[in-house]
């Protein structure tokens, strides 16, 4: 069917249901609840049209099947007909943003911040196919992915679901993830979501959710040139930003949401709003409700108080201050991507070809798709004196408290919200001393590295990076104290929050081999694993021996032995800016090969 006629088929669909719409049933479609909070019942009664698992809300077990089931009593209680009820299929969304993370077992890819570096399209849009695959195991069809953000500033607790500080290569991966989510809407895609809209990573000192200062140009050339190819692979959904623009909310933000993005831009799928997002409009819980609406979100994503959201929405209708026009444009949205992307046509979830092979999540050729994004990921910033390729052979010691946790490797958005620490609930992975120990035998890991025995090492690995976090939890702010100054020494102060407690590499140099000899000199050998959400401001370190990118390698530590050990070169570049004592250390697009 050509473009044209499957768009006159489905505005046809479209105004056929509208008309036999009730006000309550358009209402009901335009709210989201939390399934912690959202019952099968709840969703029949209120005509709600999404349900949404926060980061770390899962089911059961959290194994395919409990998904499974739960999608399956929401999906039927959408499409209830007793009582003359109009049957519409729900959407269920979830945010599977670096692999279906939330979910035991599944894999997990390095995030946005780590596929950045290796600047390579097909990649992403492979691993986004083999996403959504997995989100379809589990009977779920939205995604809160891919992120355009362009970060600006490393403080951000957010950098690390960038992919650049660049806005053209965030441009070229984000529109080849949406492609690989979608999979041309067909059986094997899901839902994607471009977001934030618009401006997230451009605030003042990187503070989440804070204010992005910008001319309308600086605008549009940093922070929307992403959302250009977004919106022509078709993106069905965008999510609004918390940030304002210029002291304005986005989710407020008529201009943004409504004259650019929907009439200038022509995007004809719906606006969804960020998490209880268009509550912080106003004290008025009433007119903030209002202003999203009338600015022009189309969905409101809301965590508890859904059935308040719907019966303001009612009020704000019957009393004129929401046109019914704009309620009907919504809800004609968010019909309009159900019918395109087949959800009317879609059996109920536990009879998808998905939902039938449970085996898809944490699939080995998925695992194997995920050990070659850490290869591809992974940055030599420094190499001198050569020591890399290390020789199996070789007595290695392995240090650093993020050397053996695949929880702190993950990032946020694993398993829960703000991650998880160790290697138990992270199934199926390995953790860069696992990737070691795995080719290398004579290998020993010393977590703090203090008492290690000179005598019984070659080389020295040490890991070390950030404990993970998600969100406004992992910005660095500068703490203002009386004579602490500001900016980097300042925020390395505050940064401790993040910073797991590493061995900081004097303290390696101290004890371990051969150092010993060299006490007063660099020790001229050992590596410098930096894993962690973001560039971080150094001077302490030798520098020249960072081996390796910011970024969550996910779980895959056998990808990092690929390169150590010589499998494969490296072959990643900075995508952000490695800031310095004397402004950037390492341009962006930076990066080292052993060849
Ligand atoms: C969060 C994030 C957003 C996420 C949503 C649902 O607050 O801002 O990126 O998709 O809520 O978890």
């Amino acid at each position: 069917m050509s473009m044209l006629a499957e768009a006159a088929t489905i505005a046809t669909r479209v105004e056929a249901l509208l008309a036999r719409m009730s006000l309550a049933a358009k209402l009901g479609q335009m709210v989201q609840g939390e399934r912690a909070w959202t019952t099968p019942d709840d969703v029949r009664e209120y005509h709600l049209g999404s349900i949404l698992s926060g980061g770390g809300s899962v089911p059961g077990a959290n194994r395919p099947a409990d998904w499974v089931a739960m999608n399956d009593a929401y999906w039927q209680a959408s499409m209830a007909t007793d009582g003359g009820r109009l049957p519409i299929p729900l959407l269920y969304g979830v945010d599977a943003v670096h692999g279906h993370a939330n979910v035991l077992g599944a894999t997990v890819f390095p995030h946005n911040i780590g596929l950045g570096a290796t600047g390579d399209p097909a990649l992403l849009e492979r691993i986004a196919r083999a996403t959504a695959r997995e989100i379809l195991a589990t009977g779920v069809d939205w995604t809160f992915a891919p992120t355009l953000a362009v970060a600006q500033d490393p403080r951000w607790g957010r950098t690390y679901e960038s992919y650049s500080d660049d806005p053209a290569l965030v441009a070229r991966l984000g529109a080849a993830f949406v492609r690989g989510l979608q999979a041309e809407r067909g059986p094997d895609g899901v839902v994607a979501c471009a977001k934030h809209f618009l401006g997230d990573g451009g605030t003042t000192d990187g503070v989440d959710q804070g204010n992005t200062v910008a001319s309308e140009e600086e605008l549009l050339a940093t922070h929307l040139t992403p959302y250009h190819p977004a919106l022509e692979a078709g993106v069905l959904t965008v999510m609004a930003s918390f940030n304002s623009w210029n002291g304005d909310k986005c989710h407020g933000h008529r201009w943004l949401l409504t004259d650019l993005l929907k009439h200038r831009l022509g995007f004809d799928g719906f606006v969804v709003s960020d998490w209880d997002g268009a509550d912080y409009l106003s004290d008025d819980y009433a007119e903030a409700i209002a202003m999203a609406a009338n600015a022009g979100v189309d969905m409101f994503m809301v965590s508890v108080e859904w059935r308040k959201c719907i019966e303001t929405l009612r009020a704000l209708v019957d009393a004129g201050t929401i046109p019914l026009a704009r309620v009907d444009d919504a809800v004609r949205r968010i019909l309009g991507v159900k019918l395109r992307y087949g959800l009317f046509d879609r059996p109920r979830p536990a009879e998808r070809p998905w939902a039938r092979r449970p085996a898809a999540l944490g699939a080995a050729e998925h695992r194997a798709i995920a050990r070659e994004a850490v290869r591809k990921s992974l940055v030599l910033l420094k190499h001198a004196p050569r020591v890399l390729p290390l020789s199996t052979g070789a007595r290695i010691l392995v240090a650093g408290r993020n050397a053996d946790n695949r929880g702190h490797q993950c990032g946020g958005f694993t398993i829960e919200w703000q991650g998880v620490s160790g290697n138990a609930r992270i199934e199926g992975g390995t953790s860069i001393w696992e990737g070691i120990r795995a080719v290398a035998p004579h290998a020993e890991l010393v977590p703090d590295g203090a008492g290690a025995d000179p005598s019984r090492h070659d080389v020295a690995v040490v890991v070390i990076g950030e404990r993970p976090y998600a969100e406004g939890m992992g910005d660095i702010r500068s703490v203002p104290s009386p004579g602490a100054g500001s900016g980097p020494r300042a925020a390395r102060r505050s940064s401790r929050r993040t910073a797991s407690r590493w061995p900081w590499p004097t303290s390696i140099r101290k004890t371990s081999p051969r150092c010993g000899g060299f006490r007063q000199r660099r020790c001229p050998w050992w590596r410098c694993c930096f894993r962690a959400g973001r560039s971080w401001w150094t001077r302490k370190w030798p520098q020249r021996r960072r081996s390796s990118r910011p970024g969550c390698p996910g779980r895959r530590g056998a990808g990092v032995s690929d390169v150590l050990f010589g499998q494969a070169d490296f072959t990643g570049r900075l995508s952000f800016r490695w800031p310095g004592a004397g402004g950037t250390l390492f341009p962006c697009g930076y990066g080292l090969t052993l060849g």
